[in-house]
Order: structure tokens, then C-alpha cells, then sequence
């Protein structure tokens, strides 16, 4: 049993592998948060809450006369506002007579076998065994809510997940000003908050700073997770590294306007509350009806930051992402968009995918400007039939062109928008987001469909599903490309307009569902600009997602490894494109490139005519490596050799099968030296008692001006050293010159008699 209640004590204990969770039903009905950190059996730890009179902190009517009792000093699972916690609230609402705020008592618990499930919303989900789930109900006698706290609990995962259901059981309607899906309190313990910032081209850039006195926000107001600050968080002590330390990570499973409020208070205690962004959000609950907020996942570990992302990105590949595709090999592909934007024809892009597929290639995705009267960002988008100019005979000659070359199809879409100069527009105006009387902000020349009415996405799905079922396409890229302004759904009362942002998500999610259940074996790759919603809940339906419009391998370095911190390699879509690079203009060696766009779903986005021949053998080189070591990359623990914040000289990093049999090590220069001592690196997750063969060493854009002699990895290839000796002494590469070499080794066990092991 995972979840345990103890009468006597009234707590309730949530056991992971290495993790307790405790909590207790307070003297006043309260229901307060004991601990949560490494795991502790049998005992109840409301001895660390230490009542004191802390004053200006009000009492519980029940303890009126009991001044050292007070919410505002207790640690709680879900507090309310206006009723005595001064801290940043779970839940705000708005009563029918005016007033502000909740008292919320516990009511009742229950545990059950299994993971819930939250309607309409993504959620991790369980087999047979995996997850059992905590419900305790909490409610509110002034306006009759009644809150459903839902904890999962994954032992074997060592992850939890909570969210919570408001019910209006009262007789008048209630305004839900503010929903979170988790409040954590942590008492004790200095923090650092790690987040993964960003902008358009450069996301999910780690930062991590101490925690201040008061409160830090992490949040989105642009109806997307953003580029700018994902919706994943993490305190670490101050002492964390990659490898030691305590850490706590919370993964919001939302795609739309997301807050994070991290407190902290008087006693250096810390709150944090984590849901939909309140900022342009309410929601209307007639008696009868129900609110479910978004889920939240979240763990701890006192292993390091390392340890907490191998089990984010396992309990992801696992428990969050329900494609099939996410136990499968993805077909290395060539996007056709870095390599012909608008510009193309049928013949061009045949042109393209024959090169292609000549090279190994697995998949042809034809990108934007397929469809309509598009053949700029000013038009077209809405009118998903094919541009006759380009594509005269249509999408299905195309398709079963490119499949006879044993090529895949991709195609790009970008459902929830619309260009004013489309046909959808001049007869949907109304399904557009804009404020009566005043003209809309555009965004890349377009603007947002209202996905939160009903017809807008039935519509949709007829068009999109013909599409799928029609076209012979195995792959889609569903993009977005503008954040959400002129929030206003000609759908809804006055009354009711600060839902539409959240109905936005809601109507996104059904169209997902429906699109990936109809057709289970398409590959939807998620995009918004890049990793402008790349978040778990995107994850959910999309089993890997744009990593970013920046293809600049020496930018993506910082925006793979930054996004490493919560989200696996297997989710993160990474192609080697032109050089010099369209965004930065950089040149980097084409073996670097390779190394970094294979730590992602590896593909290619450029013309392969314009290749040399030496870069066309690098290609077919690179997808036969990729192919020898995929499961490794998708499904293997990543070791950050070097620590994020480190801007040294090189980057490295590692991936190594959870048997501990096969080890891929990956180093880029991103500061050429001279007289360098060469990067050394320590590796991790081999087994210290086993013996590991050198198999391969791959210099890449390396040069030696001084002897002209390439560097020349056989000569240490097939040497065999123990997995201490790797993991202890470490490995040294010689010094790597010219500008951003790279090197890829790979390490797999062997018997002590030389076999593979
Ligand atoms: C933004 C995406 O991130 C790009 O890869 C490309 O698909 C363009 N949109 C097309 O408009």
C-alpha cells in the first residue's frame, strides 16, 4: 500500500520508492501538510510543527483564544483566502452575495486502486499496479464548495501528481477567481529556484537564483506555456549539483496561461502554488457544476539535479505521453521548411525527398505552404485544401510518390489560427478572437481562432480527420505560431469572458484528443514557433515537440541541455540544418551539428543537393549511428557531465542504457583555447565492477594546423577499461581544435574475456 491513514493520528502518509508525503487532518479540520522528502516509515511528524504565536497572524474561530494556532503560520494542502492565511492562496472565488474567499474543513477521504483521471484534461496515466490515488474532500460551509483534493501516487516511479475538482454544492453561483493545482509548503531548508526561461529562438535557457523573501513568480499570460518561461519549475538547496542534493521539481501538465508563485514568508518557511494563471482567469460554478484544475507532477530527490531529471523524463516517456510512437524508433526526417519556405512545387519537393531518401533518409515533411493561397505568412492560413499552383493534382499523388521512395509523409498544419486574407475568415469573421470595437492585435500577420467553442473544433476535426484518413500522411507538425491577445469569445456572456483563455485550452486539448485517438499511428510533433508550448501537457497527446526555430548546434547545446532539466531527449525535435546558420549566422562543423540534432529526435532541414559529398557520407554516417544508438539516446538516464551554469570551454554529456551495458558520451567545444588541456569528463551509470570497450570514437570539425595531421580516434578504439576507472578517473579527450569541434564516444560492456558483455 502506497497511501496509508492513520486513525489515531489522523495523517495520511503517501509512500514512493524513496519518498514520504505526510499530511494530517489539524484539530480544526484544517488539513496540513507535514512533509515531504526522503521516505520515512511509520511515524507521524506533526511534531515539526512547533505552534507559536507569531503575531498579526489571526486565529481559527475554534482556537480564537489559542493565539500560537494560526493558518497563517501552519503548513496546509490547500488553502483559501480571507480566512486567515495571509500567504498567496490554492483557491480565490467570489461568492453570490460578494463575499471573498473560503474556510476549507476536511470532509471525508478515499483511497482507491489505480489514477484518476481528470475530464477533458491531459493527466499521467497508470497500468495495472502502477498508481494508486488519494481523494480527500475538503468544503466550505459558507458557499457550499466542496473541494476534491486528488493525489496519484506512482511507488515504483517515485512521482506524485495532484490536482483538484471544485463542486458547487451550494444553492447560488460562485466566481473561482484562482484554482491551483498543488499547494506545497516547505517549513524548513534554504531554496534556490531553478526555471527554464527564454524568447522566441533561445527557450528554456536554465537559471537558477536563491530564493528571496517574498514572492518569486514563474508565469505566462500569452495563452501558451511560452518560450519565454515553461511551466516546469525546481528548488534545489543550495548545495545541489548535478549529482547531490535535495531537489524538488514540479511539472504543470498545462499548456495555456500558467503561474507558479513561489513565498516566502515570515519564518523562512516557503509556499509554492502552482496552476492556471489567475491574471485574466475566472470562472463562473452554478450549483451542480464542477471545475477541475490542471494536474501538476512533482517529485523529490536528494541525489542532485541529475537524478531528478532521469525521473521526470522516465516518468514522461512513461506515464504522460500516451503514443504509441513514444516506444518506437521515429523515422529520421528532412523538413522542407530552413530548405525551401514558401518557394516549392511538387517536382522541388519530390527533388527533395528522392536526394533524401538516396541518404538514408526515413521521412519527408512538407512544411508550411502547402495549402491555400499561401505562399507568404500574409495569407491563406484557415483554407486547408492544396494550393493548386503547387500542388496540382493535390496532397495524395505526392504522399504516394514519396512512400514509393520508402519514404514516410509528414505535412505541417497550424489548426488554431486564421489569416484575415483567407476564406475561412471572410465567412467565420466571428470565430475569430477580437474585442467588439477595436481592431485586433496581429501576430505573424494572423489571428486566433476561438478554440474554446464547440463548432469551432468539430469543424476542425472534419477538416484535419478528412486529411488523415485521405491523404496518406504518417506524420503531422501542428503549429501555432502567435500568443493569444483580444481575448474576447463572441460565444460567451459578458459575464463569462475571463474563461475563454482556459476554454482555449480546453477546446486545443479535445481537438488533440480526438485527432490522435482516430488516428493512433500518425506522429503529431508539437510546435508553436519553435518550443513556444512545450510543456507536459503538449506532451500528453504530441510525443515530441519543436525544440526551438533556432537550429544554431552551438544555441541548441544551452536550449537541449536547458530543456533536458525536466523533458526527455526523445521528446525534443532536432534537425542539422545549413550552415551558415539562418538565425545566427555561425558556422559550425557539420559533425557537430550531427551530434547535437542526434540528442533529439534526429532529422535534417535543408536541400540535400547543396551538399558536399563529403557532408553527404557524413549523413548517411550520422543515421547509421543514430540508428546503432537511438534506444540508448530515447530510452537511456542523461548525464550532464558539465554542470549547467558552467560556461566553461566545453559542453558534455551522456547517455547510458538503464542496464548499464552501453554508454554514449557527447562533447562540443563551445570555446576553442590553445594550449588546452583537453575536456575531461567523469562518466556516470556504468556499472563500477564491469569492463567497457571503447567502440567508437567519432572527432568532429577538429583540425591540427600545426601538424595538419586529423585526430584519429582508432587509435584508442577497442581498448577496454572498467566501469570505476570511467566513472572514477574519468576520460580525457586531446585537445579539440578549430572552431566548435566535437567528439562522440561510445563505451559498451564486455566480459572479462572480451565478448559483449
Ligand atoms: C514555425 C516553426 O517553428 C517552423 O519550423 C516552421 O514550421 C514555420 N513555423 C512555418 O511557418
Amino acid at each position: 500500500m502506497a497511501i496509508l491513514y492513520d486513525a489515531a493520528s489522523k495523517t495520511l502518509s503517501l509512500h514512493t520508492r524513496n519518498t514520504t508525503y505526510q499530511m494530517q487532518i489539524g484539530a480544526t479540520g484544517h488539513l496540513l501538510h507535514l512533509y515531504f522528502g526522503r521516505r520515512v516509515d511509520a511515524v507521524h511528524m506533526d511534531y515539526c510543527i512547533i505552534p507559536s504565536d507569531r503575531g498579526f497572524s489571526p486565529n481559527p474561530y475554534e482556537a480564537r483564544y489559542t493565539r500560537e494556532i494560526s493558518l497563517d503560520t501552519l503548513p496546509q494542502e490547500y488553502p483559501g483566502a480571507n480566512s486567515g492565511d495571509f500567504r498567496v492562496p490554492a483557491l480565490d472565488c467570489l461568492s453570490a452575495n460578494g463575499a471573498v474567499g473560503t474556510d476549507l474543513r476536511y470532509l471525508r477521504h478515499e483511497i482507491r486502486a489505480g489514477k484518476y483521471a481528470l475530464p477533458g484534461l491531459p493527466a499521467a496515466f497508470a497500468g495495472a499496479g502502477e498508481a494508486e490515488t488519494l481523494s480527500i474532500t475538503l468544503g466550505d460551509a459558507a458557499t457550499g464548495l466542496e473541494v476534491e483534493l486528488l493525489y496519484g501516487v506512482f511507488e515504483a516511479a517515485d512521482m506524485l501528481t495532484r490536482a483538484a475538482i471544485i463542486h458547487n454544492n451550494g444553492t447560488s453561483a460562485v466566481t473561482l477567481n484562482r484554482v491551483g493545482s498543488l499547494c506545497l509548503d516547505i517549513p524548513f531548508g534554504r531554496w534556490e529556484l531553478l526555471h527554464l526561461h527564454g524568447r522566441h529562438s533561445m527557450e528554456r535557457n536554465a537559471e537558477r537564483a536563491p530564493l528571496m523573501r517574498g514572492m518569486q513568480t514563474v508565469e505566462s499570460r500569452r495563452g501558451a506555456s511560452s518560450h519565454h518561461h515553461n511551466p516546469f519549475v525546481a528548488l534545489l538547496e543550495p548545495a545541489a549539483t548535478e549529482t547531490r542534493g535535495e531537489c524538488v521539481g514540479i511539472l504543470p501538465l498545462y499548456s495555456g496561461n500558467h503561474r507558479t508563485d513561489i513565498e516566502v514568508d515570515q519564518t523562512d518557511s516557503v509556499r509554492v502554488v502552482s496552476g492556471i494563471n489567475p491574471d485574466m482567469f475566472s470562472w463562473q460554478l452554478t450549483p451542480g457544476d464542477s471545475f477541475a484544475a490542471p494536474e501538476a507532477a512533482f517529485c523529490f530527490t536528494d541525489e542532485g539535479l541529475g537524478d531528478l531529471s532521469n525521473r521526470l523524463h522516465r516518468f514522461i516517456r512513461r506515464h504522460i505521453i500516451r503514443s504509441p510512437w513514444k516506444d518506437r524508433c521515429r523515422p529520421v526526417l528532412i523538413n522542407s521548411w530552413e530548405a525551401m519556405l514558401f518557394d516549392f512545387d511538387a517536382d522541388r519537393v519530390m527533388r527533395l525527398a528522392e536526394q533524401a531518401a538516396a541518404l538514408g533518409v526515413e521521412m519527408l515533411v512538407l512544411d508550411d505552404g502547402w495549402f491555400g493561397a499561401r505562399n507568404s505568412d500574409l495569407e491563406g492560413l484557415g483554407d486547408w485544401t492544396p494550393n493548386a499552383a503547387k500542388l496540382p493534382g493535390g496532397l495524395k499523388p505526392l504522399s504516394d510518390a514519396v512512400h514509393a521512395l520508402g519514404m514516410k509523409f509528414g505535412l505541417w498544419i497550424e489548426p488554431e489560427m486564421v489569416n484575415e486574407i483567407s476564406a475561412l475568415y471572410a465567412e467565420h469573421p466571428d470565430w475569430a478572437l477580437t474585442v467588439p470595437g477595436r481592431n485586433p492585435a496581429f501576430g505573424r500577420n494572423q489571428l486566433v481562432l476561438d478554440m474554446g467553442r464547440a463548432e469551432v473544433v468539430d469543424y476542425l476535426y472534419g477538416v484535419f480527420s478528412a486529411l488523415l484518413r485521405d491523404e496518406g500522411i504518417d506524420y503531422i507538425k501542428w503549429d501555432m505560431n502567435r500568443n493569444m491577445t483580444d481575448v474576447y469569445s463572441r460565444a460567451l456572456p459578458p459575464d463569462r469572458q475571463r474563461e475563454a483563455s482556459h476554454r482555449y485550452m480546453l477546446g486545443v486539448y479535445d481537438l488533440l484528443d480526438r485527432l490522435t485517438t482516430a488516428f493512433p499511428e500518425v506522429l503529431f510533433e508539437g510546435c508553436a514557433g519553435g518550443g513556444g508550448r512545450f510543456d507536459a501537457g503538449m506532451l500528453h497527446y504530441t510525443p515530441q515537440i519543436w525544440c526551438s526555430d533556432d537550429t544554431d548546434a552551438i544555441e541548441r547545446v544551452a536550449i537541449q541541455l536547458g530543456t533536458s532539466v525536466a523533458y526527455p531527449a526523445s521528446t525534443m525535435g532536432a534537425h542539422v540544418s545549413v550552415c551558415p546558420n539562418q538565425q545566427t549566422g555561425r558556422t559550425v562543423p557539420f559533425g557537430t551539428r550531427g551530434i547535437v540534432a542526434m540528442s533529439g529526435t534526429f532529422g535534417y532541414e535543408l536541400d540535400p543537393a547543396q551538399l558536399t559529398e563529403d557532408e553527404r557520407r557524413q549523413v548517411r554516417a550520422q543515421i547509421d549511428r543514430f540508428h546503432r544508438w537511438y534506444d540508448v539516446i530515447q530510452y537511456g538516464d542523461l548525464n550532464r557531465l558539465t554542470e549547467l551554469a558552467d560556461r566553461g570551454d566545453f559542453t558534455a554529456w551522456e547517455f547510458a542504457s538503464p542496464d548499464k551495458s552501453r554508454a554514449l558520451l557527447n562533447v562540443v567545444t563551445t570555446h576553442t583555447r590553445a594550449n588546452h588541456p583537453g575536456a575531461h569528463v567523469r562518466l556516470r551509470g556504468l556499472d563500477p565492477g564491469a569492463m567497457y570497450k571503447i567502440d567508437e570514437i567519432c572527432y568532429e570539425g577538429c583540425v591540427n594546423p600545426s601538424m595538419d595531421v586529423p585526430l584519429d580516434g582508432a587509435a584508442l578504439e577497442g581498448r577496454v577499461l572498467s566501469g570505476a576507472s570511467l566513472m572514477y578517473a574519468g576520460f580525457t579527450l586531446p585537445p579539440l581544435m578549430g572552431d566548435y569541434p566535437g567528439a562522440q564516444v561510445s563505451f559498451i560492456r564486455v566480459d572479462t574475456d572480451g565478448g559483449v558483455g
